[in-house]
């Protein structure tokens, strides 16, 4: 306030030094003016009244003289006037002259003795007036002068009106301008400043509201608001990094583990090293849709998994680019900024040729690898043409992590799945300081079924190049041991579990998988909508009490014929059901250019029709199937709104979807009905275990999950959800990364 005070004194002191010179500039031109005004006016009349006088001027009487004084006296500003003869004696003279003044006296003897006009500015009593004497001649010599004398003192009220005038002007002016001043300050600096204090004090608080409106409105600070809000949001997130790493200090290590815990936790691991994750199904697929690209999120247990610990940590995702808009939306260097809506990390694509896929993801990948590692008794096939572009593509693979990691020190690459299974010595020949990681997301049969792999060798050694390997459970990681027993010469430690290759050690260790929760999954309890089932009923055309569901991906793994066949058999068994129950499969079409998996989808479909028409009443039937991909926001409805999840996979690394129906049951109601052979069960005990090539054991479970007592779905869906939250995807995470940091 004080500084506002002196900067408005300051303001003002200026503004008056310049009325002042303007003024005194002004008052001196006037003042001139109106004097030579007077003085020419003077002279006219000097001038007229000398040609009255002057002639004969002797002769003439002091009465004559004394008549034409008083004529011409008291007119306007003529104040009066005087006839001196040549001694300076007053002849004839108008009252207001006094005699005898002495500044009269020399005006008049100056003009005479000069012999011409003499005027001068005097004060006569207290007015100010013009004395003009002009001599009188009689012939050539002077005989006496004759004197006007004019009123001058309206130049002085001329003068001081002037500055009056000017000093009220300036009074006006100085605070009118205080004022706008003041005004100004109040709405350019002071407004704004106090919304920048105000948002500044809440984000110190921790609060998110939006920068006042004076603040993002002014021209002047509107460029500071972003970098405000960026200040904001680092506020933010230093403050939950530092309160959970606070937390992290203050709870036990068994505690939930966080994205933000994971965040930090990799910070300080990492220590600045970049994580490179590789595997072939990217997470983000770019589609065009019309003249629109838009993109969605994949049917891939193995990219649910990886992408929020990726979001948590940064890094580099690289993987296969699949979608038919993803060239448009990449830079020069294949790479984009994802999430597409809030980037948290980059994706680097890899491109294919058609030859390439069919070979190396359609043909060996999918029809070689996969029903080798998964007992579904579907017959694998193994071509060499596959093969070889199964070999080139990992090479392809291999060499976009080389270009990628060749100013990193010591890079830690962290390969996913069964594409990919030669890369990590590709890798390890070129840089054998990077630390490489493998996650196998499927299970590792035994040795005997292994065996009949003609690369078997190949695939083993290629896998053997990295520091870590990792399954979802002891089991497979024992079947890999002993797969590698069989095949190839190492040393093998089975206390450390590890495998000594070509003086390389690997260590073999189970990691279970899970998800992101409750991450993603708690937010939704404020948004649930109290008639949600009934409206997704009406959605889909549907009546019915009781909702059985299966999500899955179309696949003959999965285990859906089998779940077809339950229903059935459960139906025929417990006929009190029919008209109440439906069963809902939503199957996400997968890898549809294979011709088992195109073959599958027929089969279920008229699976699903004959179980239909076998029970269908009026307008109710028991099987609704949903034959298309949904994501993770329209899924969750189904999840909340099943009575029963029904999992059963014939051979299951892990599967997320039953990890992902409990997380979603935030009511702790709902029962999971578990396949014995998935990787889940080993963690979801509160489950009902059936064997899903065992219609009836499946039947029976229906019937007691639909039967079963609220207070007992509650205490099991309570169990689960508290074993997922203890060990989700972030654990799961932390502590591979923790094991390779310390391998390597
Ligand atoms: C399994 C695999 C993943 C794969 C997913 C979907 O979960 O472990 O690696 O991404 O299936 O299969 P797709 O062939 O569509 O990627």
């Amino acid at each position: 306030m004080k500084q506002l005070i002196v900067a408005l004194l300051i303001i003002i002191t200026i503004i008056t030094l310049i009325v002042v010179a303007f003024t005194i500039n002004q008052v001196s031109q006037e003042e001139q003016r109106l004097k030579s005004d007077l003085q020419y006016r003077s002279t006219l009349l000097a001038q007229s009244l000398k040609e009255s006088v002057e002639p004969n001027f002797i002769n003439k009487s002091d009465a004559y003289l004394q008549n034409v004084v008083e004529r011409f006296s008291n007119k306007e500003r003529f104040a009066g006037l005087g006839i001196y003869d040549n001694k300076n004696k007053v002849i004839a003279a108008s009252s207001v002259i006094p005699e005898a003044s002495a500044s009269a006296q020399n005006v008049v003897a100056n003009a005479m003795d000069a012999d011409k006009a003499n005027g001068d500015f005097e004060t006569m009593g207290n007015k100010k007036v013009y004395l003009l004497a002009v001599p009188l001649h009689d012939d050539k010599s002077v005989v006496g002068a004759l004197m006007v004398v004019q009123n001058a003192g309206y130049i002085d009220d001329r003068l001081n009106e002037i500055w009056r005038n000017n000093l009220i002007r300036l009074l006006i002016q100085a605070s009118l301008l205080s004022f706008a001043v003041l005004l100004l300050i109040r709405w350019i600096i002071f407004e704004p400043i106090r919304g920048l204090v105000e948002t500044l004090k809440l984000a110190r608080a921790g609060g998110t509201e939006q920068s006042p409106k004076s603040l993002t409105s002014s021209f002047f600070f509107r460029p500071l608001v972003k970098e405000i809000s960026n200040i904001r949001s680092s506020l933010q997130e230093a403050r939950i990094s530092a309160s959970e790493e606070a937390r992290m200090r203050l709870e036990k290590l068994d505690s939930p583990w966080t994205a933000e815990r994971l965040k930090e936790f990799t910070k300080d691991i990492l220590r600045g090293r970049t994580i490179f994750m590789v595997s072939n199904r990217e997470p983000y697929i770019h589609t065009k849709d019309g003249g629109k690209i838009s993109y969605y999120f994949p049917a891939s247990g193995m990219a649910t998994a990886i992408e929020p610990v990726m979001r948590s940590c940064g890094g580099m995702w690289i993987a296969n680019g699949t979608g038919d808009a993803d060239k448009l939306v990449v830079d020069k260097l294949d790479k984009i900024q994802v999430p597409p809506d809030e980037p948290k990390y980059t994706l680097k694509r890899i491109w294919l040729t058609e030859e390439e896929e069919a070979g190396y993801y359609y043909g060996f990948s999918n029809e070689g690898l996969w029903p080798l590692c998964h007992i579904a008794h579907n017959r694998p096939i193994f071509r060499k043409e596959d093969w070889e572009k199964y070999k080139k593509v990992n090479q392809k693979f291999a060499d976009a992590i080389l270009t990628e990691i060749k100013n990193q020190d010591r890079p830690i690459i962290l390969i996913q799945d069964f594409h990919l299974s030669l890369v990590p010595k590709m890798i390890k020949a070129q840089r054998p300081g990077a630390v490489i990681g493998i996650f196998w997301h499927i299970p590792w049969p035994n040795p005997e079924s292994f065996s009949i792999c003609p690369w078997k060798k190949e695939i083993l050694d290629g896998m053997l190049g990295a520091d870590l390997l990792g399954f979802h459970t002891q089991l497979h990681c024992n079947n890999f041991i002993e797969t590698v027993g069989r095949e190839l010469e190492s040393m093998i430690d089975f206390e450390r579990f590890t495998i000594t290759k070509n003086g390389h050690v690997s260590s073999i260790k189970p990691f279970p998988i899970s998800i992101s929760f409750p991450n993603g999954f708690e937010k939704v309890k404020d948004e649930i909508d109290k008639d949600e089932k009934e409206k997704l009923l009406k959605s889909l055309g549907i009546k019915t009490r009781y909702i059985g569901l299966g999500i899955d991906r179309l696949d003959y793994t999965k285990g859906i014929l089998e779940r077809l066949k339950a229903i059935e058999i459960f139906l025929n068994k417990y006929p009190s059901y029919l008209g109440h129950f439906i069963f809902i499969q939503i199957a996400a079409p997968s890898r549809t250019k294979v011709k088992k998996y195109r073959d599958f989808a027929v089969e279920i479909e008229k699976e699903a029709e004959r179980i239909n028409s076998q029970f269908k009443i009026k307008d109710w039937k028991p099987i609704v199937l949903l034959e298309k991909h949904h994501d993770h926001k329209e899924i969750q409805k189904f999840y909340r709104s099943a009575d029963f999840c029904l999992v059963t996979s014939l051979h299951d690394g892990m599967n997320l979807v039953a990890k992902e129906y409990a997380a979603a049951r935030y009511d702790e109601k709902g029962v999971l009905i578990l396949s014995q052979y998935t990787g889940a069960s080993r963690e979801l005990k509160d489950a009902l275990i059936v064997n899903p090539y065992n219609g009836e054991q499946t039947a029976d479970a229906i019937k007691e999950a639909l039967e079963m007592k609220p207070y007992e779905q509650t205490k099991r869906m309570r169990d689960m959800r508290e074993t997922i939250k203890n060990y989700n995807v972030y654990r799961w995470s932390a502590e591979l990364l923790k094991t390779i940091v310390n391998l390597g």
